[in-house]
Formats: structure tokens, sequence, C-alpha cells
């Protein structure tokens, strides 16, 4: 049996892990802005956090961390975009969106890392993108977030070397959840916009369902030496997209994506 500190488990992918983990013998600590979001389970423990409060972070997962003894595993999951023009994003809004989706995951993550240290077996598990590495149109800021954490991920990996202590980036594609609906959006009347938005929510609506996320980290989690990145989502998107997209020129790489969108 693991101690799980997971993020984002109201709902998407976040449920659908706690939810496996639960069933496969572990216990989760699982956060929600508003925890009565968090569904009543055996073996989930409900956690109050906002990434948004910089405050509150570090007391809550020490709160949480010794509620539960110790962590095995922390997930940094939760997150949500904004779709819209960069030039209509204020900077107040791109602050808030780097400290939701990045200074408050470095925040956690290394929370976790410093109460793994000396331990036999850690392992943190940060939920970036598929965008980090092929952005999605009008989401400059999440993309460029995602990117920011996969590259803090990756830098982090080289300092941890192979000791004990593990740090995954898992990215996913386009994953079935409800992701869109708190997805901010900026009003805007370029149809470019709205036709990168029909693309974009009928990708979802017609992706794997986060099961297959919840699978993958059931696995990573058995795994002694996980991989240090992988890439989850239907065939396209995980395997032949990112790897086609390594082969090509920037200018093309650019083409792509635009056909790919519609725009
Ligand atoms: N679905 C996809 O296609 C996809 C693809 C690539 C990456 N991802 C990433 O996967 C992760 C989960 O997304 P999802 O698709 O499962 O979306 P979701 O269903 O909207 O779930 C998002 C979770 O994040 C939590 N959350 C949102 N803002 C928060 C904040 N400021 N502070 C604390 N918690 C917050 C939400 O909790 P409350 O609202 O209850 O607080 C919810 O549990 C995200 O990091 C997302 O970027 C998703």
């Amino acid at each position: 049996m693991k101690r799980i500190f997971l993020t984002g488990a109201s709902s998407g992918i976040g449920l659908a892990i706690a939810r496996a983990l639960i069933q496969n013998g572990h216990e989760v600590w699982g956060t929600s802005r508003r925890t009565e979001r968090i569904p009543a389970l055996l073996g989930m423990h409900a956690v109050a956090l906002d990434l948004a409060d910089r405050e509150s972070l570090g007391a809550t997962f020490r709160s949480a961390s010794r509620e539960a003894g110790e962590f095995d595993v922390v997930i940094n999951n939760a997150g949500s975009g904004y779709f819209g023009r960069a030039e209509s994003l204020s900077s107040e809004e791109l602050a808030r969106h780097f400290q939701v989706l990045v200074f408050g995951q470095i925040e956690l993550m290394h929370l976790a890392l410093e109460a793994m240290k000396g331990r036999p077996r850690g392992l943190v598990i940060n939920v970036t993108s598929l965008a980090s590495r092929l952005p999605v149109p009008f989401m400059a800021a999440y993309n460029a977030a995602k990117a920011a954490l996969a590259s803090y991920t990756m830098s982090m990996q080289l300092e941890l070397g192979n000791g004990p202590v593990r740090l995954v980036d898992l990215q996913p594609a386009d994953i079935n959840t409800s992701f869109n609906d708190a997805v901010a959006r900026a009003e805007s009347n370029d149809p470019r916009v709205e036709q990168t938005w029909q693309a974009v929510d009928r990708n979802m609506k017609n992706a794997p369902p986060p099961d297959l996320v919840a699978r993958a980290v059931l696995k990573l989690i058995a795994q002694d030496n996980p991989p240090p990145r992988i890439t989850v989502g239907d065939t396209f998107q995980s395997g032949v997209a990112p790897l086609v997209f390594r082969l090509l020129p920037q200018r093309v790489r650019l083409w792509g994506l635009k056909k790919y969108y519609g725009i």
C-alpha cells in the first residue's frame, strides 16, 4: 500500500487516477479547491488546496504529509486553461496562470522531493501536456506554462540522477474530460479563434477516457525504474505526431499545426 498525494482529484484525469489507486489498495490524499467535490471513498482523504493561493501551499502539503506519515508518491495533476489571442491576455492573468501551472507545482515538487530525501524510494509525477511540445493555437499561456514545467522537470531529472527518488513527466495528449468547461475564454470575433475552439472541443470529445492515464500511473508506481517521460493518448497523438514533429523543420511544424486545427 502506498500513500499518495494527488492534486486535482475532483474530476477528469485526477479523479480517474484516484479511483484506480484506491481500487488497487493505495491511500490517496486528493485535493480540490472545494473538498465537497472529492468523492467520499474508503481510502480517500479530501484536502483543500488552491494552487493560486501561494501562502497556503506549503502548510497544506505539510499538514497532509503529517496526517499520512509520509508520502511515497506525489502527483502534480491539477490544472486549467485559458483560450484566446495571446495579445488579449493581461499580465495579471498570465501571472495567475503561471502560478497555478508552474510555480505552485514546482513548490509542491520541491516539498515532495525534500521530504523523500534519504528514503529508499519515492516518486513524483508531474502531469504536463503534449501541448508543451505541440502547442495548441490560442492557448499560448497554457502551452508555455506546460513547456516550462516539462523543462524544469527534465532539469531536475539531471540533478537527481539515478537515485531512489524518481521524477516523471507525464504528458497527456487529448483525453476526454470536462477540462474545456473550466477553460477561461476571452471574447473574440476572430473566426480563426472560433475555428480552433471547435477543433479543440471536437478532439477532446473524441479522445480516449481518463482511465487510460490512470492505468499509466498504476504502471509507473509499480516500476523500479520508471521512464522519465511518457506520453498518453491515442496512437496518432501520442506516438505518430510527436515522432514526425521531431523530424520537421520549424516552418513545416507551424504549417502542420495550422492545418491540423483548420486555420
Ligand atoms: N484533458 C486533456 O486533454 C489534457 C491534456 C493534457 C494535459 N492535461 C492536464 O491534465 C491535468 C488534469 O486535467 P483534466 O483534463 O482532468 O481537467 P479537469 O477535469 O478540469 O480537472 C482539473 C482538476 O484541477 C483542479 N484545479 C483546477 N484549478 C485549480 C487550482 N487553481 N488549484 C487547485 N486545483 C485546481 C480541479 O479541481 P477543483 O476545480 O475541484 O478545485 C480539478 O480537479 C491538467 O493539469 C491538464 O492541464 C489534460
